[in-house]
């Protein structure tokens, strides 16, 4: 069946061919298109154009079905490249605690942050956080959302890990938007090994890794490589352990200082290196002429109160950024890729185009879905939404806040 969205005051995002990622300059342009039209056929992406050039024996087909767009806009759903959206319950007791003073790396040293998540995960069953997932996803999805990757992190035993693994591939299996899993095992050191690191790391390489493999249960491989958590010499340990396996590295770098995590992602060959609280020029140049995507997360930074990553001076000397939620119950509970792009374009002073590149092309990237989803472009996967009646997509990070969204389509469906 063809699915016709007619009268679209812009359609954002369009391209004809597949890009993998926007960089520099370039992210300051996003293609437009004013007054057009775009066929959606089944699951896919088919055509766009003008108004004005409309083909009219497209209406002359079979099972044909229009929606009108007058004073709307059409995106591709954004891609979030980073998530921990699986996990047992939210704490905000460490939110207060965090008002009353203390800092995030204390509440960790003291047993909370990571760690709290992972001894109520223990208890959780597989069902209850898939079913919380979904009601999170949904949200998501309700705000624009058509692609997530979704991280372990929370077991940091075999048996947990596995658990969170398994509800992972259940909601890439049930849901409607695109999933990606990435196992973090190395997400921190648990209770018991502060005196025994390589332990736990052996744990991971000999016990983890192994399983997670032969299940399929992982698509990336993540370390939070960064002070108090795993050093460079064990992110190395652990990512080359996950290459011999074909996982391909997506890592947790300099959120928490210049620790040499973004120059240990690229020497792996990581897709992306994500946070960058810290960066100063020798990241910027071992990131240059890579194809590590940096990635942003506003969210965090944002909640954390933590220094906001030098986007412009990577932009200007030609990198590329991706933007993601991060959403998870420590650092950033919120997966609102609409606040996300206000974050952007008010605390980092990236422009809207450029925030609309970040959470769509490039942010598909760094998911490995850059063929898939992330534009507008003929044979990708129908994920769009159209706006409520806006006057312009600087209205999106405009009202911040606010859901932009009226009605999505994921797979070519109307949700
Ligand atoms: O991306 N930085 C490491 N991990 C998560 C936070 C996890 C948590 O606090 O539960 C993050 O911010
Ligand atoms: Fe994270």
């Amino acid at each position: 069946m063809k699915l016709i969205l007619e009268n679209i005051k812009e359609l954002i995002q369009v391209e004809q061919k597949a890009k993998s990622w926007v960089n520099g300059k370039e992210m300051a342009k996003l293609p437009v298109l004013k007054d057009a039209y775009l066929v959606i056929d089944g699951d896919q992406i088919d055509s766009f154009g003008l108004m004005n050039e409309f083909p009219p024996n497209f209406r002359n087909e079979d099972i044909v079905m229009e929606i009108d767009c007058t004073d709307r806009l059409v995106m591709p759903s954004y891609c979030d490249s980073h998530t921990h959206l699986v996990y047992p319950c939210s704490r905000e007791q460490e939110f207060v605690d965090r008002i009353k003073g203390l800092t995030y790396e204390e509440i960790a040293q003291n047993g909370g942050g990571i760690l709290n998540s992972a001894m109520m995960l223990e208890k959780a069953t597989e069902n209850e956080l898939f079913y919380t997932a979904v009601q999170r996803l949904h949200e998501l999805s309700m705000m624009g959302t058509g692609a997530v990757e979704i991280k372990s992190g929370y077991g940091l035993t075999t048996e947990s890990e596995l658990k969170m693994l398994r509800v992972i591939r259940h909601l890439k299996e049930n849901s409607p938007l695109l999933i990606k899993a990435t196992f973090l095992g190395a997400h921190a050191i648990p209770k018991g090994y502060q005196d025994n690191r390589q332990k736990y790391i052996d744990i991971i390489i000999n016990e983890m890794l192994p399983v997670v493999a032969a299940e399929e249960l992982a698509d990336y491989m993540d370390v939070f490589c960064d002070q108090g958590f795993f050093t460079v010499d064990e992110t190395k340990q652990l990512l080359e352990a996950g290459a011999k396996y074909g996982l391909q590295a997506k890592i947790h770098a300099n959120e928490l200082g210049l620790t040499g995590g973004i120059q240990v992602g690229v020497e792996q060959g990581a897709l992306s290196v994500d946070h960058l609280e810290y960066v100063g020029d020798a990241e910027i140049q071992s990131l240059l002429g890579s194809e590590t995507m940096p990635t942003i997360l506003p969210g965090a930074a944002f909640f954390l109160d933590m220094p906001f990553s030098p986007v412009r001076k990577m932009m200007d000397a030609g990198l590329p950024v991706a933007l993601a939620s991060d959403f998870n119950p420590g650092s950033s509970p919120s997966g609102n890729m609409n606040f996300i792009q206000s974050l952007a374009c008010l605390k980092y002073k990236m422009t809207p185009e450029e925030a609309i590149n970040a959470v769509t092309i490039n942010s598909a990237y760094a998911m490995g879905l850059e063929h898939v989803c992330g534009s507008i472009c003929p044979g990708k996967q129908a994920n769009v939404f159209i706006t409520k009646e806006l006057s312009g997509y600087a209205a999106i990070p405009y009202y911040f806040g606010s859901n932009p969204v009226e009605t999505i389509i994921l797979n070519g469906q109307i949700l």
